[in-house]
């Protein structure tokens, strides 16, 4: 089984004195909740704007603030930090500091580790738009991805200064989303291309009013998810609302209906190595769209609802295939059936009624068939431990 996301990894987390300084301790609480070790490292300017201890809370570990106190780690072992980083993820990262990392600066304990690491860097930029534009920084940005550091974009809106522009720190489950991306880009996955279906399709009735299920989109977010992790390159074509965790490094095509949604997956699926069908697509849509709302003149109102294709049954491809059954009786006889009718390697069936599994649920309680009629039923699980176990099998089929 491969490392999942972050649990048990080692990130260092860099600190520069921007007033977005405060983001990062709503980033390094997120990386500890989803099983991280985080050692905060911060420069001279940014104990300025948050106090190590807000960090050392968060995260129950010292933080470095100096690069020869004789009781950090840092300076007994300058490099230990940096060595047993999995990942150094800075942020905020000032226009100050991109450019002293560009140069090779060592001079504080952010800098030092970067030049002493072996790990992947990530760096996210954050500072008034006229400083993140100026050509100095973009220059020292150019040079940074080009010795191989990640840049997660700022975002645009309001900045401290009152104006509105480019250079508001990312929106932190973006940046966990990139870390968790670079972490895995030597996974089992890496060179694959999976393209993941999800959500519930809306069939329009008119302007205001369409027809849909229940399906929350979780299930097939978690994969995506799983298999960027995992280093695959991911499209994730989906009908529910993506998070910016979700969406980091991965290539969201939102799709409204099964019709649009068939079309994005025929595109897609031409270069990739396997298609996880997770969406719910609705069997039938309205036979008409009425281009104005539907008036209420009449006491009763019939709608006439026409066939929808059956996507994973009729894309022409040559990627592994794998489906979903939503089942509310006779599980395994009616994923199997779907398994052949739909020409699948794979198939993932639950009962969507049972507690704890289907629909809006964090859990799933999956039973796992595969073309050579090996039945395998799982326990309930979160629905991202659920993605990797249906990963983990995949793996095993890809040529
Ligand atoms: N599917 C699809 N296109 C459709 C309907 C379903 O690609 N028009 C896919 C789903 O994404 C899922 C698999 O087919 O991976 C099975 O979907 P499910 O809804 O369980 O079954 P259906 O084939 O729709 O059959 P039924 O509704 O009769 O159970």
């Amino acid at each position: 089984m491969s490392v999942r996301g972050l649990a048990g990894r080692n990130i260092v987390l860099g600190v520069s004195g921007s007033i977005a300084a405060y983001k990062a301790a709503d980033v390094a609480s997120r990386l500890v909740q989803a099983g991280a070790t985080v050692d905060t490292v911060m420069t001279p300017s940014a104990i300025r704007f948050v106090a190590p201890l807000t960090f050392q809370s968060l995260t129950h570990r010292p933080v470095v603030t100096d690069l020869f106190d004789p009781r950090s780690e840092l300076s007994i072992d300058h490099v230990a930090l940096a060595r047993r980083a999995d990942a150094v993820l800075i942020a905020p990262a000032t226009a100050d500091l991109l450019s002293r990392m560009a140069h090779g600066l060592a001079d504080d304990p952010v800098t030092a580790t970067v030049l002493a690491t072996a790990a992947p860097v990530i760096v996210c930029p954050a500072m008034e738009s006229h400083m993140y534009r100026h050509p100095a920084t973009q220059e020292n940005l150019e040079r940074l991805v080009q010795r191989g550091v990640r840049v997660v974009e700022p975002a645009a809106g309001r900045l401290a200064s009152g104006q509105h522009g480019i250079g508001r720190l990312a929106d932190p489950g973006l940046i966990i989303g990139t870390v968790r991306q670079v972490l895995g880009r030597n996974g089992d996955l890496s060179g694959r291309r999976v393209v993941v279906t999800a959500g519930g399709t809306r069939e329009a009735i008119d302007p205001v009013r369409y027809i849909t299920n229940r399906s929350s989109g979780k299930m097939g977010h978690a994969l995506a998810e799983a298999a960027r992790d995992r280093g695959a390159a991911v499209v994730l074509v989906t009908a529910a609302p993506v998070g910016p965790e979700t969406a980091a490094g991965i290539d969201v095509r939102p799709v409204s209906s099964a019709l649009e949604m068939m079309a994005e997956v025929q595109a897609a699926v031409e270069r990739a190595d396997a298609l996880i069908m997770a969406a719910a697509v609705a069997d039938y849509r309205p036979a008409a769209f009425s281009s104005h709302k539907v008036k209420k003149t009449q006491d009763q109102w019939e709608l006439r609802m026409v066939r929808n294709p059956d996507i994973l049954a009729s894309v022409r491809t040559t990627a592994v295939k794998v489906g979903f059954a939503a089942e509310t009786q006779d599980l395994r006889e009616n994923a199997l059936a779907k398994l052949k009718a739909k020409g699948l390697h794979m198939i993932v069936a639950n009962d969507v009624t049972a507690p704890g599994s289907g629909f809006e649920s964090d859990t799933n309680q999956v039973t796992i068939i595969d073309r050579s009629g090996r039945v395998e039923e799982l326990p309930s699980l979160p629905k991202m431990d659920v993605a990797h176990e249906i990963l983990d099998r995949l793996v095993t089929l890809l040529p």
